[in-house]
């Protein structure tokens, strides 16, 4: 199948790792092309994705003002995706937490689904060198998210995705809000509130090796808070059973 995929990275004091991320994903898939969403880092992480863009026809580099979160740069990404005619659209983290050597598995998934879910909470999922506070942070946020708002996905902070250019216009970004990592709850629940096929793809998630997580107290409560905003507004519908039942999402157990 011919399609065009954009893997959008966002970036913000990444200097240590974007030529590394850049490299795994030319080599892992050297059919899919490469938007770096740098925040202006003031580690200089810019101008290094520039020099890469300069060499590589495939890498391109947004340039944003300054830092508004993985949700804004994310939306970004996507419309400039989007207007480019991109039929594909993922998300990867730039510190290699997200391996590009597994990408070809979502891709593939993403044939016939709409939003593909990397997922370290699946069977054959796993996390590798991740703090146990953060496992926790992970797990319990899922389950209370999973609980609120009857996403059927095991990892719905999970930030290795593949969206179809149809989801991302089903979604509606222009309407989508939240600016920290809420952002990739808030997009899983549109896609299922939406009808969208789901499915989740293990995957193996590094933690970093240089540099420093961006997350911070802020952020978790912020998304803690939507959800449970969003899961209360939303009761009244899922008493009346409308949605999609939790099935619908397969846990694809490959490998
Ligand atoms: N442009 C931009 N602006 N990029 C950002 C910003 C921002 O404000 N904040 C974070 N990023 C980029 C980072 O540079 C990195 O490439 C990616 O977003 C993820 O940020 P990390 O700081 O490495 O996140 P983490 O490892 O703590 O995050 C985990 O949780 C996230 C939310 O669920 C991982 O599981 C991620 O996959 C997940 O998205
Ligand atoms: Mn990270």
């Amino acid at each position: 199948m011919t399609s065009a995929t954009l893997v959008i990275i966002p970036t913000y004091n990444e200097r240590e790792n974007i030529a590394s991320i850049v490299s795994r994903v030319r080599a892992a898939t050297p059919e899919v092309d490469i938007l770096v969403v740098d925040d202006n880092s003031p580690d200089g992480t810019g101008a290094i994705a520039d020099e890469l863009a300069a060499a590589d026809n495939a890498i391109s580099v947004l340039h944003r003002v300054g830092k508004e979160g993985l949700g804004a740069a994310y939306k970004h990404g996507f419309r400039w995706g989007l207007e480019r005619g991109y039929d594909r659209l993922v998300e990867m983290d730039a510190d290699g937490s997200h391996a590009p050597e597994q990408l070809p598995a979502l891709l593939e998934a993403s044939e016939h689904s709409d939003v593909v879910q990397g997922s370290r909470w699946v069977q054959g999922g796993s996390v590798v060198n991740w703090p146990l506070h953060r496992q926790l942070i992970s797990k319990v946020g899922s389950m209370y998210a999973r609980l609120m708002l009857g996403v059927p996905v095991k990892d719905v902070t999970g930030g290795y995705r593949v969206f179809s250019a149809h989801a991302l216009e089903t979604i509606r970004l222009e309407t989508v809000h939240s600016m920290g990592y809420g952002f990739q709850v808030d997009m899983l629940f549109r896609a299922h509130q939406e009808g969208l096929r789901i499915t989740e793809v293990p995957i193996t998630f590094a933690e970093r090796e240089y540099g420093e997580s961006k997350i911070s107290m802020g952020i978790v409560v912020e998304a803690m808070l939507r959800v449970t905003g969003w899961g209360i507004r939303n009761l009244p519908a899922r008493l009346r059973g409308q949605g999609r039942p939790a099935e619908t999402a397969t846990a694809n157990s490959r490998g």
